[in-house]
């Protein structure tokens, strides 16, 4: 089961996708928690290059180019053996992120950007994503406190450092995509407290189990 998890910036996926973790488990299941960018090794050194303020200069082709990549890496080396171990994958963003922020965001054509994902992912989609849905300015207020706080401001603060304009864009984006999806992507309210919207993904699991057991 490969399950990803998607949102702009500050919706709480990793405090969520943590919830999902001890929910699987004490099922007996065995989970491996992972990300993009960034969950393999080359992926370490793309994410650097991503999401440092200081890249402000990446043009928007390369930073595609730079996301498909780290996909590829990760879906080779790190997805695809972690499922033919029997294992839940739960992947903190996917190739979602490409349509929405490459596309919505920065304006590139996400007909051809389908098909380069299809490049990147060889066959390997997500049986269930999950978009997490907030208003971006709390959201945002949100990812750049945390930035802050785990003292990543410069390091991973990128996308944060976009105008608010750009996150509002990404959240349509999602909005629309999930919708063209409505088979794999299922959008959940993340402005509630962190319980009630576990309580809410919960529900959405347990209606994809029943659908496929
Ligand atoms: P995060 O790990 O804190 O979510 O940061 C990753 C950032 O990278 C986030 O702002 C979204 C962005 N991103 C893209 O623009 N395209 C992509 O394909 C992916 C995976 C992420």
């Amino acid at each position: 089961m490969f399950i990803t998890f998607e949102g702009i910036e500050g919706t709480g996926k990793s405090t969520q996708i943590t919830k999902i973790k001890d929910y699987y488990e004490s099922l007996g299941k065995t989970v491996f928690l992972t990300k993009e960018p960034g969950g393999s090794r080359v992926g370490t050194e793309l994410r650097k290059m991503l999401l440092h303020v200081d890249n402000k200069d990446i043009t928007p082709i390369t930073e595609l180019f730079l996301y498909l990549a780290d996909r590829a890496q990760h879906i080779e080396q790190v997805i695809r053996p972690a499922l033919d171990a029997g294992d839940v994958v739960l992947c903190d963003r996917f190739a979602d992120s490409t349509i929405v922020y490459q596309g919505y965001g920065r304006g590139l054509d996400t007909t051809i950007l389908k098909q380069l994902n299809e490049v990147a992912v060889n066959g390997l989609w997500p049986d269930l994503t999950v978009v997490l849905d907030i208003d971006p300015e709390i959201g945002l207020k949100r990812a750049t406190l945390r930035n802050i706080e785990d003292g990543k401001a410069k390091e991973e603060g990128r996308f944060e450092a976009e105008h608010l304009s750009f996150h509002n864009r990404i959240r349509e984006g999602y909005l629309t995509w999930a919708a063209l999806n409505h088979d794999r992507m299922e959008v959940v309210d993340a402005s509630a407290t962190p319980d009630e919207v576990f309580e809410k993904i919960k529900a959405v699991l347990e209606c994809h189990r029943s659908k496929t057991d």
